[in-house]
């Protein structure tokens, strides 16, 4: 984050702190129908349209370091395979053999030359999906080898992050991210490692799941601990960005700035975590409050100097999540001797956390699905999930989305940086 961005997020905090109401006109919101996390029209429409529209994290790439490595990935519900060309460049493919539709490669990962499927040995090129090699092909009258290579998918790499999407016309990585690779490029990503993963099914609809993670308005309710919650939600900032994303910093409580030796809720002076290896480029603001950028649809992540997590909402069915959260920290470490101790309690420390999450959403949806409920009224300080909803329905094409079902378009005019 740059000086100037800072300096307006401060300016914001302080705003946010002081104002007695939302800003003078800022729009009433009508209630989200509840049939958009209920319905299974609603979740079709967004497994037709929207997942196959939208960049989503599949890897790292260390992960593939050599050409030849492949990494199964099936988190879209759609068997996709990366691989590590001849050339070096990293592509995904769907792994669905073309002759009769098994997948090519059956182990989780592993290293090839060729891409040998293994119910009759047609083989493909690991660099380009051509099919190279069909046994006994003179039994095949007509057959056009050129017609059944193996399928790609887009799939590019943001600091380190590969991404995969199922469209081909879909706008490059970096372009629909902005301008959260610039911001973040403080987090110094290629250099970060994989440290601990861990995933969890959840009995809800995603966007249940995800919202959980858009505001800090439940935050004194369901994380506090003797009576505090570590942050301060009525001056956190919320900044609306391109493409359903959004970024909110929420300054810490009293009790914790003057833990933390802090003057103030906004002295940011350089701060390190005892005992952990830091990223040094990591700006002040981020140490000394809770920052968390969204990438829509389904990655949030609340960033830090020594090593973060990202949250993933991966839809199994119209009312069933896994949530995976995987953290990355500048540290390397031979994963055969396990998590380094002081990780080890960190991650304690934020698995309690969700935990209460969970524990929170798990009895949502049947609330959700009952007669009872007319619709999610949403407030202000709950507005980055109006904006992630609004992108949901522009993904489907709002024209498809029936129109008791739609969001009203009011958050254009607060979309920045
Ligand atoms: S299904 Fe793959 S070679 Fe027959
Ligand atoms: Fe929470």
């Amino acid at each position: 984050m740059d000086k100037e961005l800072i300096d307006r997020l401060r300016e914001e905090m302080r705003y946010e702190f002081a104002r007695t109401g939302p800003p003078e006109g800022f729009p009433a919101f009508h209630d989200i129908p509840a049939e958009r996390y209920t319905s299974d029209e609603f979740y079709e429409l967004e497994r037709e349209h929207l997942w196959r529209r939208v960049w989503v994290l599949a890897g790292r790439q260390e992960e593939l370091p050599n050409p030849g490595d492949y990494r199964t990935f099936d988190d879209l519900g759609i068997p996709v395979l990366l691989v590590r060309g001849k050339d070096g460049e990293l592509r995904a493919f769907y792994n669905t053999c073309q002759h009769r539709g098994a997948p090519v490669v059956r182990a989780e990962c592993g290293t090839a030359r060729t891409l040998r499927c293994q119910y009759h040995s047609w083989t493909y090129d690991i660099t380009d999906g051509e099919l190279i090699a069909v046994p006994d092909e003179r039994d095949f009258v007509g057959l056009d080898r050129t017609q059944r290579c193996l399928p790609q998918l887009r799939c590019e790499v943001w600091d380190g992050w590969v991404f995969v999407n199922q469209d081909p016309d879909a706008p490059p990585l970096l372009d629909w991210l902005a301008p959260i690779p610039e911001q973040l490029a403080e987090l110094d990503g290629p250099r970060l490692r994989t440290v601990a993963r861990r995933s969890e099914v959840v009995p809800c609809n995603w966007k249940v799941t995800a919202e959980a993670f858009l505001e800090v308005y439940h935050f004194r309710h369901i994380h506090q601990r003797d009576g505090d919650s570590h942050l301060d939600n009525r001056g956190a900032t919320m900044g609306l960005l391109p493409n359903g994303a959004s970024r909110m910093i929420t300054p810490f409580s009293r009790r914790s700035w003057q833990a933390a030796g802090m003057s103030d809720w906004d002295d940011w002076r350089h701060l390190v975590t005892p005992g952990f290896d830091d990223i040094e480029t990591v700006s002040d603001i981020v140490r000394c409050t809770s920052s968390a950028y969204s990438i829509f649809p389904n990655l949030i992540t609340p960033i830090a100097a020594y090593g973060f997590p990202f949250i993933l909402f991966w839809p199994i069915d119209r009312r069933t999540t896994r949530i995976e959260w995987i953290h990355y920290a500048p540290i390397e470490f031979d994963p055969a001797d396990g998590l380094p101790p002081h990780w080890g309690r960190r991650m304690e420390a934020f698995d309690q956390i969700m935990g209460e999450d969970f524990a929170n959403m798990a009895p949502m949806q049947r609330s959700l699905e009952s007669p009872a409920f007319r619709g999610v009224p949403i407030n202000y300080q709950e507005r980055r999930i109006w904006h992630f909803n609004e992108q949901v329905d522009r993904m489907i094409g709002v024209e498809r989305v029936p129109e008791r079902l739609r969001m009203a378009p009011l958050m254009a005019p607060y979309v920045g940086d």
